[in-house]
């Protein structure tokens, strides 16, 4: 299968990352074209991607297969208007706007496939991990070609539109949730004696070989905690401090508000969307 045509509406962190990955899939970067709004920025982002950067949405738009809109969700319905009248029935918009539901789309966007999707920042790595909807036009073709912009950089699942706030709250805030364990982590190791460097190795190389053998493990991450603690040992005094301070209740109060912030954000979405017009 040939690669789809791409545009990226919005050049920041996660355009970026995106068109990037795409690049690293084996997208010739001439199938690959970046829409900015500032002159400055459309330099910086070429020269670092070596990929072309417009400020004209009508050249961006024109023809391509795939259009992923990249801005913050709060500039989401000025880009649809910007676009609205350039978007053709056939072209496939893949929105990375965490919270904006997909009739905000498809009501700007009349008969065009619309697919919602939420990645995460180790897609710079391709170790991303996306999930994605689609709306009412979004047949499988369309699906497809989603899927397989999105895939250039992760790991993906389908899921109904419904799960995208819990999918925002657990993968596209997960990243933070690990870097803040390294944080922590790196800290008790150097008060525990252990130099910068040290720890900061250590603490690096545990969680890339834990995320590695859960990954490949047929086991689960209950049966492979278990394995590692034995009875009266190291890992089980850990284990028994985290639990007794709450660890598992405090992780799912943070789910909990990442998930209602994404519902929220939302409904400033579609409050937006019924101002603007
Ligand atoms: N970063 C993440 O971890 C992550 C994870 C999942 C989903 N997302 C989603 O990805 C989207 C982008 O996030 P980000 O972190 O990449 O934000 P960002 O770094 O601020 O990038 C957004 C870019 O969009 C550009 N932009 C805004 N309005 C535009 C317009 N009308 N025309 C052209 N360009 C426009 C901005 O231009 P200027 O440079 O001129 O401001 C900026 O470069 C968000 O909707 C976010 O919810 C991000």
């Amino acid at each position: 299968m040939t690669h789809p045509t791409v545009a990226v509406l919005g050049a920041g962190s996660m355009g970026e990352i995106l068109a990037e990955g795409l690049v690293r899939a084996g997208w010739e970067t001439e199938n690959i074209i970046l829409f900015v709004r500032r002159e400055e920025r459309a330099r910086e982002a070429e020269r670092r991607t070596a990929i072309e950067a417009t400020l004209d949405p009508a050249v961006a738009i024109d023809e391509r297969d795939v259009l992923v809109i990249a801005v913050k969700p709060k500039d989401v319905e000025h880009l649809l208007r910007q676009i609205e009248d350039l978007v053709r029935p056939g072209q496939v918009v893949v929105s990375l706007a965490a919270g904006v539901p997909l009739n905000v789309f498809e009501e700007a966007l009349e008969d065009v496939a619309v697919v919602r999707a939420m990645p995460n920042t180790p897609a710079a790595v391709d170790e991303g991990m996306t999930a994605f909807c689609g709306g009412s036009h979004a047949d499988d073709d369309a699906l497809a070609l989603a899927d397989m912009v999105l895939s250039a950089v992760g790991e993906t699942i389908r899921l109904s539109e419904d799960l995208l706030d819990a999918v925002t709250a657990v993968s596209g805030t997960g990243p933070a949730y690990v870097f803040l364990l390294a944080e922590a982590l790196t800290e008790a190791a150097i008060r525990e004696g252990l130099p910068h460097h040290a720890a900061e190795k250590l603490v690096i190389q545990t969680l890339r070989g834990a995320g590695a053998l859960l990954s490949v493990s047929d086991k689960s991450a209950f049966r492979l905690r278990a394995e590692v603690t034995s009875p009266g040992g190291t890992t089980a005094a850990a284990m028994h401090m985290l639990e007794d301070g709450g660890f598992r209740a405090l992780m799912e109060r943070a789910v909990r508000s990442a998930a209602q912030r994404s519902r929220e954000l939302g409904e400033i979405a579609l409050e937006q969307a019924g101002t603007e017009k």
